[in-house]
């Protein structure tokens, strides 16, 4: 594997050897005072941000750090993208300063993939850290990855995508992965929040949520995406609340083995209450934590598997 941009098209056999490092990892590294492998000693990481992150920037930054790879943080309000300088002049900028790997994150739809070819050349892997409404593969992995904790394969197991699905690039993500691995996705949200031409997508489509909650494995709530929203009719905060939003009532209505899991940042009281973020239905802070091992996993294949084997 050169870089991960997609889940489009995702090999499920690639997408499971993933998952499974994944785990190994986390189980390697269990119990461990010192968390630290020597399998990137070496190799240097960069992650580049023009968008803000809490979870993903930190969690490549800890994996990198935990495999020993030399990383270095680059965000555009430090760097001199703000004195004008294009995406392109600086990825080249990076790979000629000994990038290996080049984690971005941008608000343009395609940045990643932009910046593969760019960096071609110069044999630079890149991961997609999240590109506008596009994609975002390593929550999508990670999600896999705590889904399978709790539930086992993903086979015919039923995932219901509920929220802003039209500015998501996680929900796409995920509906290309969980549909590769063979699950059940039923998206649901108003129709305003679903992007033209879903009906093609490999899913089911449902404008309301209590009906389809008693047969569910899990549910993964969305962040609804205000800053996204120029323009058109799109719920009120309290309308969105009443209707999709995840409170203890609702999570009655789930089987008792189905998990509850959001990509974060949650609004607390709309998209999800307190009480049900905070139980021990919901696997958020697992999806953190998987986070981590997740991206050293995906390092792993794209910068010390490929040599390992060849
Ligand atoms: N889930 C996610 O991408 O969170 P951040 O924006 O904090 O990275």
């Amino acid at each position: 594997m050169k870089h991960l941009l997609t889940t489009e098209g995702i090999d499920p056999a690639q997408a499971t050897a993933i998952l499974d490092t994944a785990a190994t990892l986390k189980r390697s590294l269990e119990g461990r005072e010192v968390r630290k492998l020597p399998t990137l000693r070496g190799r240097t990481v960069i992650t580049m941000f023009y968008e803000n992150s809490t979870r993903t920037r930190v969690s490549f930054e800890i994996a990198g750090k935990w495999m020993s790879a030399d990383v270095v943080n680059v965000s555009s309000s430090g760097s001199s993208v703000s004195k004008g300088e294009s995406l392109r002049d600086t990825a080249l900028t990076l790979a000629a300063a000994g990038a290996d790997c080049v984690i971005v994150r941008h608000p343009a739809s395609g940045a990643a993939h932009r910046l593969a070819g760019w960096l071609r050349e110069a044999g630079t892997s890149v991961v997609n850290a999240g590109d506008g409404m596009h994609e975002h593969p390593t929550q999508a992995l990670l999600d896999a990855a705590t889904l399978r904790e709790r539930l086992g394969e993903l086979r015919d197991r039923r995932i219901a995508i509920v929220g802003d699905v039209l500015h998501s690039r996680v929900a796409r993500s995920n509906v290309h992965l969980l549909t590769a691995l063979g699950a059940d996705v039923t998206l649901v949200a108003p129709p305003t929040l679903l992007p033209t031409g879903v009906e093609t997508w490999r899913v089911s489509v449902s404008h309301e949520l209590d009906s389809i909650l008693p047969g569910q494995d899990a549910v993964m709530l969305l962040r609804v995406q205000a800053e996204r929203m120029h323009g058109g009719f799109f719920p009120s905060a309290r309308e969105y609340s009443i209707a999709y939003g995840l409170n203890e009532n609702r999570l009655r209505l789930l089987p008792e083995h189905a998990v509850v899991l959001h990509p974060g940042p949650m609004l607390r009281g709309m998209e999800i209450a307190s009480a049900v973020a905070d139980s021990p239905r919901a696997a958020i802070t697992d999806q953190v934590r998987n986070g981590v091992h997740v991206r050293m996993a995906v390092l792993y294949h794209l910068l010390a598997h490929e040599e390992e084997t060849a």
